[in-house]
């Protein structure tokens, strides 16, 4: 099972949507490898977030949602992070409204808005294995998961750390803009760090750009200067879309917003489902 951590300390920069469409994509291609008298791979999504913006996505939309029923207010990420509920973690999972065209093979785990709050406080009166809990949970899913996607908070906080320590690989949404500097440089202390002392085996895999305008020089330059630093480790660019934020609005992943034309097919003739497709691809061959 490889478990990856979306994670930027800064707001705003794409981590949601990514977590969204790379885990959408992952399902579509593993119902498409899959033959048809065969189970696909499945994909489960975690939203860390006290926001619940991925959830909410997850869970047919802004308008649209439909609340995970026979739940308690402790059944959810929160109360698993605490301990608070009864129910072991595979009693929990639901099964995702999106992506549409997919063979109904990604998951989440519920959040809550009310008690995702009191979490990291819960975490860190726990100095045996406040930072572990996370890891421990996934432990339990191993056997059913090929892929975990984690969207992380912003901030620095137990709940990002327990996802770096849960997780094989990570991956750094970054804006092209000088401030993103200082986030981008953060994050990759906060994943060295993390490295060094709770969790050796989690690999870098490299920085997304995100809402990226080429039309602005200055992002063309800022790209140049980060591939000259980063070289390998910067993957294909998003560019900011109009198609992206509507997707998002509707409470879509791009490839269920803008469908391809054949059922077998992820990328369509849209630009943005092309480029999520390719840095899905490129994130799937460095997971090996
Ligand atoms: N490629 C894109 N094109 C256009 N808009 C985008 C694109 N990617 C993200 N957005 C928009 O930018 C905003 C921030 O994106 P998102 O919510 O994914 O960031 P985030 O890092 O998860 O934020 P937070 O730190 O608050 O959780 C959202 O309104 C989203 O719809
Ligand atoms: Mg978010």
């Amino acid at each position: 099972m490889k478990v990856l951590s979306v994670f930027n300390q800064k707001g705003g920069v794409g981590k949601t949507t990514t977590t969204i469409n790379l885990g959408a994509a992952f399902a579509l291609m593993m119902s498409h490898e899959a033959g048809t008298d065969e189970e696909p791979g499945r994909v489960l999504i975690i939203d860390l977030d006290q926001q619940t913006h991925s959830e909410i996505t997850l869970s047919g939309g802004f308008f649209g949602q439909r609340r995970p029923t026979g739940l308690g207010p402790y059944d959810n990420i929160a109360g698993l992070l605490m301990m608070d509920t009864a129910l072991p973690v595979t009693d929990i999972i639901r099964t995702s409204e999106i992506p549409h065209g997919a063979r109904r093979n990604m998951d989440f785990i519920p959040s809550s808005k009310d008690k995702m709050p009191n979490v990291d406080t819960v975490l860190k009166n726990d100095p045996i294995d406040g930072l572990f809990r996370l890891r421990g949970i996934l432990e339990t899913v191993e056997p059913f998961y090929q892929y975990v996607v984690i969207d992380n908070p912003p901030g620095l906080s137990y709940l990002s750390i327990n996802s770096l320590v849960g997780s094989t690989h990570v991956v750094i949404p970054c804006q092209l803009e000088a401030p993103s500097i200082e986030g981008l440089t953060s994050a990759l202390k906060t994943i060295q760090s993390v490295q060094r002392q709770h969790n050796p085996r989690l690999q870098f895999l490299g920085i997304l750009p995100t809402m990226c305008d080429f039309r602005q020089q200055e992002q063309n330059e800022f790209l140049a200067s980060l591939r000259g630093q980063y070289n390998s480790h910067i993957l294909t660019p998003i560019s900011r879309r109009a198609d992206v934020s509507y997707a998002n609005s509707e409470g879509l992943d791009i490839f269920s917003f803008k469908p391809a034309r054949r059922s077998d097919q992820l990328m369509s003739a849209n630009p943005a489902t092309q480029e999520f497709a390719h840095v899905a691809e490129e994130i799937r061959q460095r997971m090996g």
